[in-house]
């Protein structure tokens, strides 16, 4: 029996290179050696877009892709987390037994409230609705990013309370953060972030890219200088796209024979080899949003026979089924 594994991106606009070296990468990577679930967190995307053009734009562009990196949907089982109405029902069972306090110390929530945004329910409420995502599937593994970390945390504690309020129910899940990739880094050197500008989005251009690369911030260092690579924006972006140059590039930086326009280069290049295919296929599935639709359903279709008995299941151990 293979284990499980469960994960999902939220469709609010740009995918980026820190989602995919951070989380989706490793559903790829582990999605033979595991049970895969790989969902669209539309209903969590919801907290945010308030469109309905644009959420059902970046739902199918979420779908396309998971196809476009190599999920294989006959082995992995991709769906969109709306289609499923146990996880709703499962959160509102998880909010009777959640104290708020254990969600008012949440990052999101703290953060939010500390920039003096008036903030939704669903925000307040988001780690309760990523618990009932994650355990109504008797998940053993979540592939994230770091900041998913906590959100993980509040799942653990939330099936912790659970089970020992009903009797043993839920599988405690462990998360796998990959520490090499935990936070990918920006082209400021921030964490890359959707929301702070400094990303390179999974599917840019060419000329978007090049653009990108060349506006990395670097220090002022001149062509023959012996450089850090440790503390260079475009060296960190090299790390996760090269793997056979990464030695040479990091002896030219010691020995100051790159300039880094030379390094900004050699990364456009690379960046270009390994996001080229998957722009590719993108667009050919672009083209057969029917085939999109179809998997999503044959999906649906699967994570329903697993999420419906456990809701069944909960609603004895809780009293709701007479
Ligand atoms: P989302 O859509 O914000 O991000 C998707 C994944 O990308 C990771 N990530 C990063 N990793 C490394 N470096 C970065 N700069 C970076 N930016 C983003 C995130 O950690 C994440 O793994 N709440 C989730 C979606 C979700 C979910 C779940 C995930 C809902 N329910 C249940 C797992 C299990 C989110 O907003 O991810």
């Amino acid at each position: 029996m293979k284990l499980r594994l469960l994960s999902g991106v939220k469709p609010t606009g740009q995918i980026h290179i820190g989602n995919y070296f951070g989380a989706i990468r490793q559903f790829v990577e582990l999605q033979d050696k595991y049970e895969s679930f790989i969902f669209i967190a539309d209903y969590h995307a919801l907290n945010q877009i308030h469109h309905k053009d644009e959420l059902s734009r970046y739902i199918m562009e979420t779908a396309t892709m998971y196809l476009a990196v190599g999920l294989d949907p006959k082995r992995t089982v991709l769906f969109r987390q709306s289609d499923i109405s146990a996880v709703t029902e499962l959160m509102w069972i998880f909010n009777s037994i959640t104290p708020m306090p254990l969600l008012q110390r949440a990052h999101a929530f703290k953060d939010a409230t500390a920039k003096g945004h008036t903030i939704n329910m669903g925000l307040f409420d988001y780690p309760v609705l990523m618990a009932a995502d994650i355990l109504l599937y008797d998940t053993d593994l979540v592939p994230v990013g770091k900041d998913q970390q906590q959100h993980l945390e509040i799942t653990r504690e939330i099936a912790g309370m659970f089970n020992r309020l009903y009797g043993e129910t839920f599988k405690i899940p462990a998360s796998n953060i990959n520490e090499s990739v935990a936070v990918v880094t920006g082209l400021d050197g921030r964490k890359m972030s959707k929301s702070y500008g400094n990303a390179i989005g999974l599917f840019d251009d060419p000329t978007t890219i090049r653009k990108k690369v060349m506006s990395i911030v670097t220090d002022s260092r001149t062509p023959g200088e012996p450089k850090d690579p440790e503390t260079c924006n475009i060296f960190s972006l090299h790390k996760l796209f090269s793997q056979t140059e990464l030695p040479e590039l990091e002896q030219r930086y010691r020995a100051g024979t790159i300039s880094y326009k030379e390094s900004k280069e050699a990364l456009i290049t690379t960046i270009e080899r390994m996001l080229g295919p998957i722009r590719a296929r993108k667009q050919e599935l672009d083209r057969d949003p029917g085939l999109v639709l179809r998997i999503l359903n044959d999906g649906r279709q699967r994570a329903q026979a697993v999420a419906d008995p456990k809701l069944r299941e909960v609603k004895r151990r809780v009293g709701l089924a007479l």
